[in-house]
């Protein structure tokens, strides 16, 4: 469901500016997420079309995906968690690791955490979280390089990150910065890790939907626990 006003309007063709750079003819707009209709972002618009796209256009858009212009599946499950297992963040730092739109570290806030740390490598991605957040009357802390976060961390939340298996070697850094952290995934079918278990599955899709092969459309959710940490109230 589109979201409109006129502060929205400004922000949507600053938004689109940043968009078309990467994907011609894009809009962003303002919507509600289908499975979390508590939360509403500045997404690609959900009518994009890229079959008239050229070779090379389809190129630069991989080479440069806009990932933050949508909220992914992991995304919608984990705030979607997050909201209604709000024991999980109550009254704690959380760190939203790969934030792309801030979905998830915006869920954390709604849900009562203390602090909330976004954290992602995109300039792009902390701008449009940047939004994203005040579209949803949040505060957040941006953050483009998680080394440099030294205020303590009570759990680190990652949503659909570890599609590049480079980033497998994040979990045993998250687990040094932060007692307990919070991973959904729709990517990894074969997922282990020491310290980390699987604790759920649901279903989700990512939004605008990129109809993509129902298998990425269950997502797993994995807690890891640095040793000698008491249980979370969920
Ligand atoms: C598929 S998107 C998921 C975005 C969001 N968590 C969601 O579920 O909608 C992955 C995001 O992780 C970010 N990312 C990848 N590697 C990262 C790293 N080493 N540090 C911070 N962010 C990273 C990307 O820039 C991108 O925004």
């Amino acid at each position: 469901m589109a979201v409109h006003n006129t502060y929205n309007d400004t922000i949507n063709r600053e938004l689109t500016r940043s968009l078309q750079s990467a994907i011609p003819n894009a809009r962003a707009e303002a919507c509600r997420l289908p499975d979390v209709p508590e939360i509403a972002l500045y997404l690609l618009n959900c009518d994009y079309s890229s079959a008239e796209l050229t070779p090379e256009q389809t190129r630069r858009i991989m080479d440069y995906p806009a990932y933050w212009s949508f909220c992914w599946a992991s995304g919608q499950v984990l705030a979607r968690y997050l909201l209604d297992h709000p024991g999980w963040v109550n009254g704690r730092h959380v760190l939203d690791f790969g934030c792309g739109s801030g979905v998830v570290a915006i869920a954390a806030a709604l849900a009562g955490a203390a602090q909330v740390t976004a954290c992602d490598l995109d300039p792009d991605a902390l701008n449009a979280t940047a939004h994203n957040a005040a579209l949803n009357k949040v505060q957040l802390t941006l953050c483009s390089d998680f080394a440099h976060v030294t205020a303590p961390i009570d759990l680190i939340v990652v949503a659909d990150v570890l599609y590049d298996a480079a980033n497998l070697g994040w979990l045993s850094r998250f687990l040094q910065k932060a007692p307990e952290v919070l991973i959904a995934d729709s990517r990894v079918k074969d997922f282990s890790a020491p310290n980390y278990a699987w604790i759920d599955r649901r279903r989700s899709r990512t939004w605008p939907d990129l109809d993509e092969f129902d298998e990425f459309r269950e997502v797993n959710l994995y807690r890891g626990r640095a040793t000698s940490v008491p249980a979370t109230a969920t």
